[in-house]
This record gives C-alpha cells, structure tokens and sequence, in this order.
C-alpha cells in the first residue's frame, strides 16, 4: 500500500493520558478541534502537532514544511492575547471546547503573526467576502504551536463513517484493492461527481468516497444530509465491494488550488494511491480559475506529491449524447448542455424546485428535499 505523506502515520491518540496536573486552558473553536482530532489520528501525517513559526512561514512561501515535504496548509492554533505571558516553552496545556478536555498541547513557542498576509498567501484574496478570509480575520493573529495529544474523540453523528486512516487502510487490505481512488466532497454527490467517479473506477480497484464532514460554510448541505444521500446512492448505484464510505473530519478552507494541494496529499494517509480534482476543486465563487487547482500540482515533482492524480475537466449532461460528458468527449452545443453544480442543485432546492435526473439520482433528492423540510 501506498506509504502515507512523509513516510509515517501518526498517532497521537492516548485515551489514558493523565491530564490532572495540568492547570492551564486553552479553548478550542470547532476548526482547531477538527485540526486536533485530524492531527491525533494522522489524517494530517507527518504533523504532530501545530505548526511552529518556521513551518508556517515556510508552508506560506514554498508550500512545504521546513524539511521540504509539500505541505499546503497552515494548520495553527490561535490563542487569546493574554495568555501568550503563561505559555513558554515546555509548558503543557488543556486544550478544552465547550468544557470537555480534548487534548494536551505542549508548548514550544508562540509567536505573532499577520492575518492579511495569511489571507493573501492561504487564499489569494483579503476579500473578506471569501469565507475562509472571513473566518481568518475574526481570529487571533497569536498562534502557538507544539506536539499534540488527543486525549477525547470529538463525538459525531454517523460514527459507523468515522474511521481513522489506520482502519481505512486495514479496510483496503481486507477488500483486496491494490489502487484506491480518493474523492473529496463538500456536496451530495450528482451526476457530474459520479460520472468522474466511475471514469476513475475504471482504472482503479476502488473508491473511498471520502466526503468532508468538519465546518462548512452557511449555504452548504449539513453532514448528517449528506450522509444519507450517499448512502442512498451507493446502495443503489455503485458495485459494494469496490466502494467504501468514509468521513474526512477536516473543515472546508475553500482554499481552491491550495486545498486541492493539502486534500490530494492527506489522502495518502488514508491509503489512496489516486486523487481525483476536477472543476474548481475546494473553490468558492469566482475567486480561482476553473483549472486553477490542478495547475497548481506543477510546481511540484511526482515523487514530492506521491499520489497519483486524476485530473478531470468540467462535466455536464448533454441533450444529444444523452449523456454525461466533458469537452473532451462531446462536440455539441453549449445550448444542448445542462451545467451541472452543487450550487445549482442547491439553490433549486431552496426554491422548491425538484432538480431533473440528468442533473441528480432521483434518490439523492428525495433525501435532500426530505432532510430541507425538517430543518
Ligand atoms: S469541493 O469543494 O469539495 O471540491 P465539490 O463537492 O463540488 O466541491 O467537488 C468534489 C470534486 O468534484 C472536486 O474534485 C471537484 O473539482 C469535482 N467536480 C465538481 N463538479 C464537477 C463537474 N461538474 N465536473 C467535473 N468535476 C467536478
């Protein structure tokens, strides 16, 4: 199987881990418990904790780690102002969210750093209509950085999904896959997603349809929605032994061409040889270029990268093939194309609208109507 990125899964995670001396709190938003529990279970291999000043600087400006790993990402732990005085080095901290105790933090440094700057370099934009640049500037620009442990699994719905990148891994084992396609996903699964899919799968063993459960944004499809759709539709559509169904636990940075980047390489903890990004992948509004995403992977060798990627272009059902299609295998007019999103499907079912077949298994929908009416 694939090695994960940088060579070693991490495990972070000591349940037993005797906390009792410890007097110092930090408190965590719902982004650095996600990053604590994605740290702890190696989701984020080769990181062991939160990212040191050189590590960050060095992750804004070449997008690697210090010691030359491509790492796309900061992943950081802000902290209130006033307790940077208490947090020298070697000291161990709590690290709390609403009153549970998570995790420990051993201090290594905590230094200043300038949130405009991260915005630009993290998100090509200071737009703070971006939602990523929005979260960044409500937050302190004081980070702290150390090795973890993660002491307390964050308690999620669907726990059956939730498997650390060990057990996905010994799943790919026992399913027999010698390659394993990874897909990254915000949304319910339509039929651009699948058709992408199952290209894919024609060329691989299986497929880990690993959709992001961590914060969205206002506007997305919830998690525990999404969950049920994809039930229903691998159930329904996709061949059991060559599927698996997995939670990414991370939160959306709707970095585009730099989260593609950071999703391709995690991926490979997971066990993935294969990455597919197709269409403004991890994009939001119009801030990145369509190809952005996958133009970016050219700034790096295929041995830094380590897995191997599966570009797609845009998809859309076409009227004459009767079919789903790209530019690539269609030649018929943008007027017989139906452009499929997940935006598009969501602002349909906002409206009420049913979104035709073409656009999404009639499965899915009837989740997602369903699942909008309670809510
Ligand atoms: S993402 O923010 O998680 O990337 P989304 O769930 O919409 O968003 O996309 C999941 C994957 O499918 C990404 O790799 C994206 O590029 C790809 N994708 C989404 N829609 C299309 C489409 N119509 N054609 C080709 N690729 C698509």
């Amino acid at each position: 199987m694939i090695e994960p990125h940088g060579g070693k899964l991490i495990s972070r995670y000591e349940p037993d881990f005797d906390h009792r001396s410890i007097s110092l709190e930090v408190e965590l938003d719902g982004v650095s418990l996600s990053n604590l529990y994605c740290i702890g279970i190696g989701a984020f291999s080769p990181l062991q904790g939160f990212m040191s000043r050189d590590d960050y600087m060095s992750v804004l400006e070449t997008m690697k780690l210090k010691d030359g790993t491509v790492w796309s990402l900061p992943i950081v732990l802000p902290i209130k102002k006033e307790l940077r005085a208490e947090l020298s080095s070697g000291t161990k901290v709590k690290l709390i969210h609403n009153e549970d105790i998570y995790g420990v933090l051993e201090v290594e440094e905590t230094y200043e750093i300038n949130l405009e700057n991260e915005a630009q370099a993290v998100y090509n934009t200071r737009d703070e209509k971006h939602p990523g640049v929005a979260r960044l500037m409500k937050q302190s620009n004081i980070y702290v950085s150390g090795p973890v442990t993660l002491i307390k699994l964050p308690e999620l719905q669907f726990m059956d999904y939730q498997l650390t990148p060990a057990e996905v891994r010994s799943k790919i084992t026992e399913l027999g896959w010698k390659t394993v396609v990874g897909f990254q996903t915000r949304n319910p699964v339509h039929r651009a997603h699948e058709y992408i899919q199952k290209c894919a799968l024609e060329m691989v063993d299986g497929l880990l349809l690993h959709p992001l459960v961590g914060e969205t944004k206002a506007g997305d499809v919830p998690a525990d929605l999404r969950m049920q759709s994809y039930e229903v539709l691998l159930k329904k559509y996709y061949p059991t032994n060559r599927t698996l169904l997995s939670c990414f636990p991370a939160a959306m940075r709707y970095a585009g061409p730099k989260e593609a980047v950071f999703h391709a390489i995690v991926r490979k903890n997971y066990g993935c040889s294969h990455f597919i990004v197709g269409r403004d992948h991890a994009g939001v509004g119009d801030y990145y270029g369509t190809y952005e995403a996958q133009e970016i992977f050219g700034n790096f060798t295929k041995e830094e990268i380590g897995i191997e990627l599966l570009f797609f272009e845009h998809a859309f059902y076409c009227n004459v093939c009767c079919a789903i299609a790209t530019y690539k295998t269609c030649p018929h007019d943008e007027g017989d194309k139906l452009i499929l999103s997940g935006t598009k499907v969501r602002e349909m079912l906002r409206k009420g609208i049913t979104p035709p077949a073409e656009f999404s298994r009639r499965e899915v929908i009837d989740v997602l109507i369903e699942g909008m009416k309670e809510s």
